[in-house]
């Protein structure tokens, strides 16, 4: 309900009474809260009612402090431009720590001992020593103490803000609630939009016994009285950054349970906005795995394919897909269905980065986006690659951290249009000299305009393609899991696993190249299992063990796909073969087709030892990749989408015996904390 009112077209409910802030919480909260203020030591506390008034006033005392900068209102109504300290862009995963159990680890050899060249060799865990990092040796006591020391006065001279939000609609099974601590306002506004905030959650915490998860962040730069802040407080030394999970009681509350998030030094992102990769990835991962009812937190787009076909009733089909950061996932989850399909097929999207899944009274794995806004790479997104996106972004209330800015108050990022506009600002804030280069220079310029991290935030009701199955309390019975990676040969543009145990052993052992933005050479490969080795919360073996029980659980449990859109030539121009984007449709269509012959019973077509590859036909192509099939009255023949060598798989290829040996070698770090199974 709260989550309406930040829409001007949608119906506004009346304001709710005015809450007695004095009844607000039950003893937990008010303990939780009391002992914040006692450790941080804030100048003053402000309870965020998430109403769209609150939200306002926040971004306007943003905007007077010189933090967020109003863009032009005709082109972004109510939206703004942020941007951070050059040192703080991304997630910092060296300083992010789960502090488990003792004993417990993520795997079984210490992380200094995986091969580097596996590309494995980062995530710190609390009592766990990692090469240069003295915090990875302590253990879960020993980093509680150090970050209760680090948030002592963290607060001076600032606002508290406390953030009472829900991950998942109220109404649902899945709804799951947390308070966040901060003293950054950019986080509180960007919580407004990516997590459920309001009045209905704050009232939800005054049950006696509401769960919530307590969220400290601070950005960890405290104020002496009359010194100046400066426009995005951060700590700067990288090492004095901590993102730390724990998983066992605070000894000083056991009654809030074992899980708690400490966040102090970065203010960005998944570092910052606790309800987001802390929480609904991390933490939940962990929960799914050890609550008595077992369920799933994963890095997964969900979106909606309907099939109208003529004269006959709808069809639909719930498909999610786990792809590495930066593989995808919010492109495929807005896809637009190329015209040629248009008129029997529409895609809708439910979520662009997180799904939670539970099973169902019919033994279905159902999924849920327990987010509210999409916090998307803004870098390659344009009206071509992603429409929907883009306007969403143009409905309004949308917030740019860390992208180049317009003099008439547009912004711009490399791709969003093809030539770079005259006048523009880039991210630092310099204004960009292009007078007198070359047409190379002036491409190499596009790249330094936004930082290659940089996003938008902006409320997923805003998504032109929004499913209205998106915010239902229940979720979506999923026909197909979708794994993706980035890799430049041997995998086919796509092949559906035999059985859910080869779709884990799949999902366990995926990997993907290295993009540009990383240290490493690009192109290198590391793995990337279910493209969570950034967020699982707990054991790698006993999460690939859950993976497996999960199948077994729920009788109806979706197919397991492989999906790869970046396949290059071996010679020549070694451009991608595929075209991707909208033309990634053809393999989702091919997907429900299968589910649909599944669904009537009829057989399926022979697997070859990898799995089932479509044939050009399946994907309407031919073996040039030309589209066959009739095309709507007016429309020539696109060009080519990629040749039939996309879907090749060869078995004698020596690359397949090297693939296999480093799946190997990559299990067996995880020793006997993987099942038999
Ligand atoms: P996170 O939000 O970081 O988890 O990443 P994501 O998985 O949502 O990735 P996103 O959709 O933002 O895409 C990342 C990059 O991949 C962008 O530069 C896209 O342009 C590119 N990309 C997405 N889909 C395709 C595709 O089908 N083909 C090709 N060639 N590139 C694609
Ligand atoms: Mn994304
Ligand atoms: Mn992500």
């Amino acid at each position: 309900v709260h989550k309406i009112m930040a829409q001007p077209i949608t119906f506004v409910p009346p304001l709710p009474a005015p809450l007695d802030w004095s009844t607000f919480g039950n003893a937990n909260v008010k303990k939780f809260i009391d002992n914040a203020i006692r450790v941080c030591q804030p100048k003053d506390v402000a309870i965020f009612d998430g109403s769209v008034e609150e939200y306002h006033r926040i971004c306007d005392m943003c905007e007077m402090s010189g933090m967020f900068m109003a863009l032009n209102p005709y082109l972004y109504p109510r939206s703004y431009l942020i941007r951070s300290h050059p040192g703080d862009t991304a997630r910092s995963e060296a300083r992010t720590f789960v502090c488990g159990p003792m004993n417990e680890k993520l795997y079984q050899v210490p992380l200094s001992a995986i091969p580097k060249d596996l590309g494995f060799g980062y995530g710190c865990r609390a009592g766990e020593s990692v090469s240069g990092s003295k915090d990875a040796e302590l253990n879960t006591e020993q980093m509680r103490e150090l970050l209760y020391h680090e948030f002592t006065g963290c607060m001076a001279g600032r606002t508290m803000w406390i953030v009472p939000f829900s991950m998942g609609p109220l109404n649902s099974e899945f709804c799951k609630l947390g308070i966040e601590i901060s003293d950054s306002p950019y986080v509180v506004a960007h919580m407004y939009t990516m997590a459920r905030t309001g009045i209905e959650v704050l009232k939800r915490l005054s049950a006696p016994n509401a769960y919530f998860l307590p969220c400290w962040h601070s950005v960890g730069l405290p104020l002496t009285p009359g010194e100046k802040d400066v426009p995005w407080p951060c700590r700067k030394e990288n090492n004095r950054k901590f993102i730390a999970h724990f998983t066992t009681a605070d000894p000083s509350c056991p009654e809030m349970g074992p899980y708690s998030v400490m966040s102090i030094g970065s203010g960005y992102g998944g570092n910052a906005l606790l309800g987001k990769k802390c929480y609904a990835l991390r933490i939940a991962s962990r929960m799914a795995a050890f609550e008595p009812v077992k369920w799933m937190a994963e890095h997964m787009l969900i979106l909606h394919v309907r099939h109208t076909p003529k004269g006959a009733p709808a069809k639909d089909y719930f498909l999610t897909g786990a792809f590495p950061s930066a593989c995808g996932k919010t492109n495929l989850a807005m896809v637009e269905v190329p015209r040629e399909f248009a008129d029997e097929w529409k895609v809708t999207c439910l979520g662009d980065d997180i799904a939670w899944i539970r099973m169902d009274t019919q033994g279905r794995l159902c999924a849920l986006n327990p987010e509210a806004g999409f916090f998307g790479v803004a870098p390659g997104t344009s009206n071509e690659s992603n429409g929907n996106a883009m306007a969403a972004m143009r409905a309004g209330n949308t917030l740019f951290t860390n992208v180049g800015v317009t003099r008439d108050g547009d912004v711009w990022w490399k791709g969003k249009s093809p030539e770079m506009p005259e006048h523009l600002i880039d991210w630092h804030g310099v204004p960009v000299e292009t007078h007198g280069l070359d047409k190379e220079a002036l491409s190499k310029l596009q790249n330094t305009i936004a930082q290659p991290n940089s996003r938008y935030t902006t409320p997923c009701v805003q998504c032109p393609s929004v499913d209205p199955l998106w915010n239902a309390g229940e979720g979506v019975p999923i026909d197909a899991f979708l794994f993706g990676g980035r890799r430049r040969s041997l995998t086919p543009l796509v092949f559906r696993c035999p059985d859910w145990e080869d779709g884990v052993l799949t999902g366990a052992t995926l990997r993907s190249e290295q993009t540009a933005a990383a240290d490493r050479p690009e192109g290198s490969l590391f793995f990337d299992p279910m493209a969570m080795r950034p967020f699982i919360g707990y054991n790698m073996g006993k999460y690939f063990d859950h993976w497996l029980e999960m199948g077994r659980l729920a009788p109806n449990h979706p197919d397991i796909y492989c999906v790869n859109w970046f396949r290059r030539a071996k010679e020549g121009k070694k451009d991608f073969l595929w075209a991707g984007f909208g033309q990634n449709f053809r393999v989702l269509r091919w997907i429900c087709e299968l589910a649909q012959a599944k669904r009537d019973g009829r057989p399926l077509p022979q697997a070859n030892t990898l799995g089932l590859v479509p044939t050009c036909q399946d994907l309407l192509l031919d073996r040039e990749g030309v589209h066959v099939g009739p095309l709507p009255a007016g429309m020539t023949a696109p060009k080519p989408m990629g040749c039939s060598c996309i879907l090749e798989v060869t078995p004698t290829d020596p690359e397949w015996h090297q693939e296999l040996l480093d799946e190997r070698a990559f299990l067996d770090l995880l020793g006997s904390d993987l099942s038999e199974g």
